[in-house]
């Protein structure tokens, strides 16, 4: 039996290391970002399906293309489940916005799920969760890695392989993690086929750069065991540059890493798919952290958020 109301969370995720190159077998390094939450309520009511989720407020059915992958993952469910798609409205409330490198259509996926099971009364287990959530993932960008869909199903840093049995990263690094909004819609398909394309027309280069990129992320995951906070953003660095020659960044990226570096932060660069979305900048006390977030919020970043990296508080 159906209930009157259900809820259903999901939060978003920070790659630190290895986006691209996780889509071609390197490892990458990624970590649950509760500051992006997503939360989906659906309601008992009459007729069909209403969504209401970001810019949209009407029909499922007549959702534009930008939500075919959430409609495509909420028209399985109701099959999956042999329910009908009517009698409830579904509403999504997100506290970042959409495409912004966050793992936010993964976290929107995971949100409707378990809410959709939540009104239905079944019980979800993580892997048909897992599955569901790749479902929608290969509709938002052909050949996803599965690294969104692993930290948001699991809430849990992860050092993950494509393909590989999922390795639980645990982290507590004295530093601190500025997240910083460039106000522009990411475009993780167009920067996946621009990365597969630079690889198909310069084979050698593409290798070394996807190689180069994997080895960072080995290499950072022994760095922050050893709580190196200087080496990880040398790393972070060393990322963003072959990031840049992969075509994946661009000016407002470029402009606010650049920030970040001259004002003293200890690495910076894009994370997630690049070409607008977020970056992220390492500093090593909060004080550093809050006076360069103030500084990129003057320099164009349209948001900024801190997270302390696995640490209670900053003493300075
Ligand atoms: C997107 O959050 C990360 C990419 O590496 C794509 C993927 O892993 O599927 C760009």
């Amino acid at each position: 039996m159906d209930k009157k109301i259900s809820y259903g969370s999901a939060i978003g995720k920070i790659i630190l290391m290895g986006e691209h190159s996780v889509v071609y077998g390197e490892p990458a390094i990624a970590i649950p970002f509760p500051s992006a939450k997503i939360k989906t309520s659906i309601y008992k009511s009459n007729g069909d399906t209403v969504l209401n989720c970001f810019s949209y407020n009407g029909a499922l059915l007549e959702a534009p293309e930008e939500f075919s992958e959430l409609k495509s993952v909420i028209k399985k469910v109701v099959e999956d489940l042999d329910e009908k798609l009517k009698d409830f409205n579904i509403d999504i409330k997100s506290t970042i916005p959409s495409e912004r490198g966050m793992g936010s259509s993964a976290a929107v996926a995971a949100s409707a799920i378990r809410a959709l099971y939540d009104y239905f009364d079944i019980r979800l287990d993580n892997n048909t969760l897992t599955s569901l959530v790749n479902f929608s993932e290969i509709i938002v960008h052909g050949n996803p890695s599965g690294i969104d869909t692993a930290i948001v199903v699991g809430e849990k840093p992860l050092y993950y392989i494509k393909g590989k049995p999922l390795e639980v990263f645990k982290f507590k690094l004295d530093a601190y993690l500025i997240v910083s909004d460039t106000g522009e819609k990411g475009m993780t398909k167009f920067a996946v086929s621009k990365v597969r394309k630079f690889i198909e027309d310069n084979p050698a280069r593409g290798k070394e750069l996807i190689e180069s990129l994997g080895k960072l992320s080995s290499d950072a995951k022994k760095i922050i065991k050893e709580e190196k906070i200087i080496e990880l953003g040398k790393a972070m660095n060393n990322a963003q540059n072959l990031l840049k020659e992969l075509r994946v960044s661009n000016e407002t990226i470029d402009s606010l890493v650049r920030v970040s570096i001259d004002n003293g932060a200890l690495g910076s660069k894009l994370t997630g798919g690049g070409l607008g979305g977020c970056v992220i900048t390492l500093c090593s006390t909060k004080k550093e952290a809050i006076s360069i977030s103030n500084t990129l919020l003057n320099n164009g970043a349209k948001n900024t958020w801190i997270s302390n990296m696995g640490v209670e508080e900053d003493e300075s």
